[in-house]
């Protein structure tokens, strides 16, 4: 499974991808706006940090605008990746973006139909919103559990999912026994995903064991054994 960043802060881009773990960054106008940035200001740098897809999201709601757009993103590096609303001038974009070669990542995905059109259009990536499925009391990991079945029956289509608007690390675990492609995280999430608390306590304990045994020995004049 490929863990993505959902940030648009170098820092914390820089902070996460010095883990290793971080193996594509997305964004989205929000993201930006909490930056205080416009693509052109902060892609290029994320493209050039990050040895994966880089997704960039189009604000044009028609595919003219959407398609000058993705002409200017693509310079911002070789991993850039067009981020397009699942509306019907996305889709529009995303097609001709695939007879491109220009990797797509069709966003603001909510139900089954909409994923199969965009993986239709040629999407390189779908990305289902499962939190804010979740926010109006639906269970969004039903979404990915309906997308990749579907997208499984039809090897053909090479779209792969990448669950967004997650908002909790069982979200992570559910989406990868599903056999989702993909996952964007924000840094929040990412971070709560090492934790455990019988982990911390479990080595608090060993080597409280080992400290006190080595005293012991020390005391008895033996030498702690390596
Ligand atoms: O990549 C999409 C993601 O940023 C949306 O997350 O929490 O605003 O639903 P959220």
């Amino acid at each position: 499974m490929k863990l993505f960043l959902d940030s648009a802060d170098l820092d914390e881009v820089k902070k996460w991808v010095a883990t290793g773990f971080v193996d594509g960054v997305t964004t989205n106008p929000t993201l930006m706006a909490q930056v205080g940035k416009r693509p052109r200001d902060v892609i290029p740098q994320i493209c050039a940090l990050v040895n994966g897809p880089v997704s960039a999201e189009v604000t044009s709601t028609h595919a003219k605008g959407m398609l000058e757009e993705a002409a200017e993103f693509i310079k911002f590096g070789p991993n850039v990746v067009i981020k397009l609303p699942l509306i019907r001038e996305g889709l529009i974009a995303c097609r001709e973006l695939s007879t491109q070669n220009i990797p797509t990542n069709v966003t603001l995905c909510f139900t089954p139909a909409q994923a199969l059109l965009a993986a239709k259009a040629g999407a390189t990536f779908i990305s289902p919103f499962v939190g804010r499925l979740d926010d109006v009391a639906t269970d969004g990991m039903v979404l990915i559990d309906e997308i990749v079945t579907i997208y499984n029956n039809y090897p053909a289509l090479s779209t792969e999912v990448l669950v967004a608007s997650i908002r909790h690390p069982r979200q992570l675990v559910d989406a990868a026994k599903m056999g989702a492609d993909c996952a964007t995280l924000p840094g929040k999430i990412f971070n709560q995903l090492f934790d455990h608390p019988l982990t911390d306590r479990g080595l608090e304990q060993f080597l409280m064991a080992y400290h006190t045994a080595s005293m012991k020995m020390e005391d008895e004049g033996g030498e702690p054994s390596e």
